[in-house]
């Protein structure tokens, strides 16, 4: 057995090649941003080219770094931005249109008309998903629509859809077209109990069975295909693992015991609980997607609380507000203060998902009196961040009876000590962030070794989980009824804004 195994992660905004070692330990790493394409208000675009074309650039490097070849890696796991739908010519390889992006609103027609004819909610009880512009399912249908020569290739058999998973599979092996159950849960249009595409929902987006991927399961010894030769892993290794990256997050955070859930800050924030082999429905604004399958088991489902705006609000306050230089200034600049000074702020700038799902939603800062500053503003958006995961983690409770004894984190934003505390003391639970930080990729990594027996089982992965800072709540229950009741009229005020 070789000594390691190799995780792609192509993520929103970057996407990077990890090497893991059997402790799951990082011994190599190589990250390249790719562009974010905004032809116009709503609309988020990445190029597919550009992220295959740095896919192979992070493989090689990461490589060279660890002076590692092919027969070095056991196996090779893929994990993606989720939902992200790309559509290419099976003859060429070529995209027929750029990837249109999770956070792109443009199919909110689409969207809102399947809840005025009963559509909706048949993808609620089928798909576990409210009808949101968040999905793939509108995003096929789009290009479908307004693509030229997209449909007509589609009922030829040569238009193929894919996640970004899909879309590096295709490119790494050299022509297999899969996907994941994870991933195939995120688009509306697989049904959660045949773990397959279903008929119904595909009419409901007049999307033909053709275009769509093989659905294998995350683990999977042979399912994926073979890295071709002259790709960038320069041989041979067997790709064997496949999921969503919030589900790999999951599973690199070892959440494999019902009632285990953790949370992760990206440009997002996404939690998930892990709901073991039952399915459970939610009443309060969670989705119901598959966390995991690994090989014949049965799957693992969860519960998620997706929040569209968290890390790209402080990006926001960079680039747009300009009160910060660098996303870690939200730290020092929010620390200024004691507290938000009474400012809220709600970052719905793509409408409010979980627990709400509201995309007619639009953002607002409340509460200012001319006292305010720019610290105000930016502890105001740590907070939000935090208030927003409250929300989430509530209507988990409400859906599961779990209550978190603590909240496991990761992600970028969980270096920035001050919103950890403040994410302790709104939740009044304690927060707990892992040594490897980076769970996506070695989730990924979990999956792929599993399929190829470079770990024995679960048990071994969770020997390997180990905390390296812990937060504790400091706030009264007063403070933290206090604070929450006001985001909750923060909120309303966001969902009021539009007639
Ligand atoms: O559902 C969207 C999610 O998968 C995106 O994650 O980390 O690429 O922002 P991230």
């Amino acid at each position: 057995m070789a000594d390691f195994v190799g995780a792609v992660d192509q993520g929103t905004t970057s996407t990077r090649f990890m090497i893991f070692d059997h402790g799951g330990n990082e011994v190599a790493r190589h990250q390249l941003e790719h562009e974010q394409i905004m032809p116009q208000a709503g609309w988020v675009e990445h190029n597919p080219i550009e992220i295959w074309e740095r896919t192979v650039a992070v493989v090689r490097t990461a490589m060279q770094k660890a002076d590692l070849s092919a027969s070095d890696l056991a196996a090779v796991g893929i994990t993606n931005q989720r939902e992200t739908t790309v559509v290419w010519d099976r003859r060429t390889g070529r995209p027929y249109y750029n990837a249109i992006v999770w956070q792109d609103t443009r199919t909110d027609r689409i969207a809102s008309a399947l809840d005025r004819d009963g559509r909706g909610d048949v993808i609620r009880r089928k798909a576990g998903l409210p009808p949101a512009t968040y999905f793939s399912g509108g995003k096929i249908q789009w290009i479908l629509e307004n693509v030229d020569g997209v449909r007509e290739a589609a009922e030829r058999g040569d238009a193929l859809f894919g996640n970004t998973d899909s879309w590096l599979l295709w490119n790494i092996t050299r022509g297999s077209h899969v996907t994941d159950v994870t991933n195939a849960s995120r688009t509306m249009l697989m049904n959660l109990e045949t773990l397959d595409w279903d008929d119904e929902l595909l009419s409901f987006f007049g999307i033909p069975r053709s275009m769509l991927p093989e659905i294998r399961p995350s683990s999977d010894p042979t399912g994926y295909g073979v890295a071709h030769v002259d790709g960038p892993l320069g041989g041979d290794v067997p790709l064997t693992g496949d999921l969503g990256d919030q589900q790999a997050a999951t599973v690199g955070q070892v959440c494999f015991s019902p009632g285990e859930a953790k949370n992760t800050y990206g440009t997002g924030n996404f939690m998930l609980l892990n709901t073991g082999t039952k399915l459970v429905r939610s009443e309060n604004g969670l989705l119901t997607t598959v966390c995991y399958k690994f090989g014949d088991a049965a799957p693992v489902y969860a519960l998620e609380g997706s929040i569209a705006v968290t890390g790209s609000a402080v990006q926001w306050l960079r680039d747009q507000l300009r009160i910060i230089k660098s996303a870690s200034e939200s730290e020092s600049l929010a620390s200024r203060v004691p507290d938000s000074g009474g400012v809220y702020f709600v970052p719905a700038f793509s409408g409010l998902f979980a627990p709400y799902w509201r995309s007619d939603a639009r953002g607002a800062i409340v509460g200012l009196s001319r006292f305010n500053t720019d610290a105000h503003i930016a502890r105001a958006t740590l907070e939000a961040i935090c208030y927003q995961t409250r929300d989430v983690v509530d209507a988990m409770a409400q859906d599961s009876g779990v209550t978190l004894d603590v909240l496991k984190v990761d992600g970028g934003i969980t270096v920035n000590n001050l919103c950890m505390q403040i994410q302790a003391d709104v939740l009044g639970v304690p927060v707990s962030r892992p040594v490897v930080a980076e769970t996506t990729a070695l989730g990924a990594a979990y999956a792929a070794g599993l399929a190829v027996g470079y770990w024995k089982n679960t048990e071994e992965l969770r020997e390997n989980w180990n905390e390296s800072q812990r937060w504790q709540p400091n706030w009264t229950p007063e403070q933290r009824d206090q604070g929450f009741g006001r985001w909750k009229k923060a909120v309303q005020r966001t969902l009021d804004w539009v007639d």
